[in-house]
């Protein structure tokens, strides 16, 4: 369904991946109408170039352990932008709603009386799996698949997950942010019961001209990883479907 942005609305905007082909139309043309678009360093940056030539861009990207803006001033750009009566685009990297903060930009909001609403982006824990030819179903070898953050190490005060019952759920375990924790939580997943040679695999910087993957199982996934000194972006496919191995036609 067509609809255009309206002055002083905030549209949160899921940009996918990163290759601006995965951006949606819905979400282009947003870019296209905004008069303010706060984006983020992930996501299909080169699609700002599609901004309208006086719209204001502004760059709150996160840098792992680096530069960022506090989410609370993200927060009052959104409501300031918005009540000056601007059109303004919240450009996230993947889907606003997956890890990335949309929930809590969308009540900030709304609790500012900002009308706000969404639209969806092709999050990298499906996209970037798929595009290392990684489905994360399949019919013979998993009925579902679970998506998680690792970017609390187990046992972490601040970790609400429980890995060992993830051990046993025999669904694909998608990890996001999950680099600097892996030997960690691989250990954590294999005191759980899951099997030692359980396929793995980390597929780094998804849809980029940089995209790599690495395969292995649960018990050398971590080594693999910081043998190639893999780096964030990165998501890691634990499961079956991680030693699917679809092959192009021969
Ligand atoms: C804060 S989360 C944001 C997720 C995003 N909202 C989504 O739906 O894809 C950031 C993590 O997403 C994953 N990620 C995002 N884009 C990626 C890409 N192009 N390649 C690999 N992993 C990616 C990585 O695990 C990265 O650390």
């Amino acid at each position: 369904m067509q609809q255009d942005l309206t002055p002083g609305e905030v549209v949160l905007v899921g940009g996918g991946p990163g290759d601006p082909d995965l951006l949606t139309v819905a979400g282009l043309r947003a870019i296209q109408q905004a008069d303010v678009i706060i984006h983020d360093r992930l996501g299909p940056v080169s699609a700002l170039g599609e901004a309208r030539p006086e719209a204001e861009l502004i760059n709150v990207g996160k840098v792992p352990r680096g530069d960022f803006t506090p989410q609370e001033e993200i927060n009052a750009l959104l409501i300031e932008r918005a009540r000056r009566g601007l059109r303004v685009v919240r450009l996230k990297g993947g889907d606003n709603f997956v890890f990335g903060r949309g929930g809590e930009e969308w009540q900030e909001c709304a609790a500012a009386g900002i009308p706000v609403r969404v639209i969806p982006g092709v999050t990298s824990a499906v996209a970037v799996p798929a595009l290392a030819r990684i489905p994360v179903t399949h019919r013979s070898l998993t009925q579902g698949f679970t998506v998680v953050s690792g970017h609390v190490p187990p046992g972490d005060d601040r970790s609400q997950l429980d890995w060992r019952a993830l051990a046993q759920t025999h669904t694909t375990l998608v990890l996001l942010m999950a680099v600097k924790y892996l030997p960690e939580i691989a250990q954590e997943l294999r005191a759980g019961g899951l099997a030692d040679a359980t396929p793995a695999a980390i597929v780094a910087d998804g849809s980029t001209a940089e995209q790599a993957s690495w395969h292995g199982t649960l018990a050398d996934i971590a080594e693999i990883a910081q043998q190639h000194q893999v780096r964030p972006p990165a998501i890691v496919v634990i499961g079956d479907v991680a030693g699917l191995w679809l092959l192009p036609a021969s």
